[in-house]
């Protein structure tokens, strides 16, 4: 087996600068010697560096969203990317970079496995359109894009016009989540997507909140999966150096259980890490953040306790 990792060192989603160099500092903790020491063959994406250097000279407002333009190139390449790693049968892995990059991963992953199913480990639930974002920031946004949601016809829509509705509601499940705008919560209800909150896991314990969130979307554990780990899900004390920080969050060990778990499915097809923040905080929270995200994904690539 090998595992495609696409590094995606891009901001743009969110005001915060540093999330960019999340990538280079996953891959200089060792990830790549971990993967290949766990068995597995690696085979990076070329031109990491293009991302920065893509960005428009020009890239007015967008109605409310901030640097559009910018997010929808950037996407488009890793969908690309993603979508090849995928064709080849690896196992695509996407390390950010913020969450609006999920809008190229899933592009790209679906365009191979259009039955995929979808697990969203965040605190938030990236499900604002471009009327119902208070912050036009697009990392809150990547999923209405990619379940259609989006009001139709807009200069947004016309900006982000390469992509194409690809994962139905009834495909998503989310797990962490604890800072839902009001807006969000209208269309999860609307559209009946189904969400595990923070209450949910204190009220049932983890283990079954994965097992019910499986059952929910891959009921007999044969479609494929794409999960995309947002390290905000974390609670700050376990993940602190992130953009979006939110109190009362899954612990180290929720964390890696859901990995795990996920693991044990055998239908991992494409995972994305994001929304690491070398910049924020000390070195020692950088180190602890940078230690976790890495250690979520060999925990999602089989690594087990015993
Ligand atoms: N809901 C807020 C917004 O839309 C926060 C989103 C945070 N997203 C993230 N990927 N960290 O701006
Ligand atoms: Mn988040
Ligand atoms: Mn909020
Ligand atoms: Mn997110």
């Amino acid at each position: 087996q090998t595992i495609g990792i696409t590094c995606v060192p891009f901001s743009g989603g969110q005001p915060k600068g540093g999330v960019d160099d999340g990538p280079v500092e996953m891959i200089r903790f060792g990830l790549v010697d971990q993967i290949e020491g766990m068995g597995y063959q690696v085979d990076i994406s070329e031109g990491m560096d293009k991302y920065r250097t893509m960005q428009p000279a020009s890239d007015p407002a967008v109605g409310k969203l901030k640097n559009a333009r910018y997010v929808s190139m950037a996407a488009r390449r890793v969908s690309e990317q993603v979508r090849a790693h995928c064709a080849k049968g690896s196992l695509a892995l996407t390390l950010g970079g913020d969450h609006s990059i999920a809008m190229g991963t899933l592009a790209g992953s679906t365009a191979v496995y259009p039955d995929l199913c979808v697990l969203w480990i965040d605190a938030h639930a990236d499900i604002n359109t471009p009327a119902t974002t208070d912050s036009g920031n697009l990392h809150g946004c990547p999923l209405s894009f990619l379940l259609g949601l989006c009001e139709p016809d807009t200069p947004a829509t016309q900006v982000f016009d390469w992509i194409k509705p690809c994962i139905r509601a009834d495909s998503l499940v989310y797990i962490g989540l604890r800072d839902v705008d009001s807006g969000e919560k209208a269309l999860l209800r609307k559209h009946g997507i189904k969400a595990f909150s923070m209450h949910d896991v204190d009220r049932h314990g983890i283990g079954r909140v994965v097992e019910m969130a499986l059952d929910h979307v891959n009921k007999d554990r044969s479609r494929p999966v794409h999960m995309s780990f947002d390290v905000d899900a974390l609670d700050p004390s376990v993940a602190p150096a992130t953009g979006t920080p939110v109190r009362g969050g899954l612990t180290f060990r929720e964390g890696h259980y859901i990995c795990e778990a996920v693991a044990e499915t055998g239908c991992l097809v494409a995972m994305d890490l994001v929304e690491v923040n070398p910049a924020l905080g000390d070195p020692e929270s950088l180190r602890q953040t940078v230690a976790v995200g890495c250690s979520l994904v060999r925990c999602s690539l089989g690594e087990t306790l015993l």
